[in-house]
């Protein structure tokens, strides 16, 4: 069974194939640059989302896509647009014409992050994106909805908090998604049987969890482990933000790089 990764040589994806080695006879890497650091069973193939022809070669005999790749920030809506939107409705195209079995697509809190901090919601709420960036997951997550409901794709969302060694501020007491519960949980969005179509919230066993993540945890089979609540004494005298996105919902947010 192949298992390709975009975006692996990034932040989540290094961390994830490290924790998942050996566990796939064979895992292909879609990157941007040569040179990755190659694990066991790993092959890299180096190119850009914009190109189909090549996903779709890519793609062939795969059985699993782990959607990463892309801008991981707020950035101008050409750049979004670009390597977001375009990207990833190439990498559906190509996994839908080689027969792949399931993508998990990498969205992100910030599809949500309008909704206010003081609120529990549910993966069935209407998305509420704080940035061009979180439109853009909302787009994938709708994206794979079309590609599961009429093609018959299975497609996994996780809608990923704060991926962190450990939590960063206050906010993140309520989104960290530690390490080992984000190798477990994408182990997890690759094996379990028969998932149909998901949204699921990646995040820790947070005491002030926002998020009701009972039915995707239900439908994985996923079990997390950790709690940001043993770092909140670091965080003591902050205030946790009005909204979800944090500093996202600001309107003069750029993010990195524009
Ligand atoms: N890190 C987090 O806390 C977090 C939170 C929510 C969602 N996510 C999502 O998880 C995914 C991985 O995040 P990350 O933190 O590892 O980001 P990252 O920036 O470290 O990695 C993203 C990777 O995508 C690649 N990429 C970008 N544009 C591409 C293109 N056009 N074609 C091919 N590859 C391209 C980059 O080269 C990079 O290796 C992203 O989709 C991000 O939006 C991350």
């Amino acid at each position: 069974m192949a298992v390709m990764y975009t975006g692996g040589a990034g932040r989540v994806g290094t961390v994830l194939r490290a924790g998942l080695e050996g566990r796939y006879p064979e895992v292909r890497l879609l990157v941007m640059e040569p040179g990755t650091e190659l694990l066991t069973g790993e092959t890299e193939f180096v190119g850009d989302l914009s190109n189909l022809d090549l996903l779709t070669e890519l793609c062939s005999d795969v059985d699993t896509i782990v959607h990463l790749g892309g801008i991981a920030d707020e950035r101008s809506f050409p750049l979004i647009l670009e390597n977001n939107i375009v990207g990833t409705y190439n990498l559906f195209e190509a996994a839908r014409r080689a027969n792949v079995r399931r993508v998990i697509f990498a969205s992100s809190n910030h599809a949500i992050g309008f909704y206010p901090s003081d609120t529990k919601i549910d993966n069935e709420v209407l998305p509420r994106p704080d940035s061009y960036y979180g439109v853009s997951k909302a787009f994938g997550e709708t994206l794979g909805r079309l590609y599961h409901d009429k093609w018959g794709l299975e497609v996994v969302n996780l809608r990923i908090g704060s991926f962190r060694e450990a939590p960063d501020d206050v906010r993140q007491l309520s989104t960290w998604l530690s390490h080992r519960d984000a190798i477990s949980l994408v182990q997890r969005a690759i094996e379990a049987p028969g998932v149909g179509y998901q949204i699921v919230y990646g995040v820790s066993a947070n005491t002030r969890n926002w998020w009701e993540n009972e039915a995707g945890i239900k439908a994985l089979g996923w079990q997390p482990l950790d709690n940001a609540e043993s770092f909140a004494d670091q965080f003591a005298g902050q205030t946790p933000p009005e909204y979800q996105g944090g500093g996202y919902v600001d309107p003069d947010y750029t993010g990195g790089l524009w």
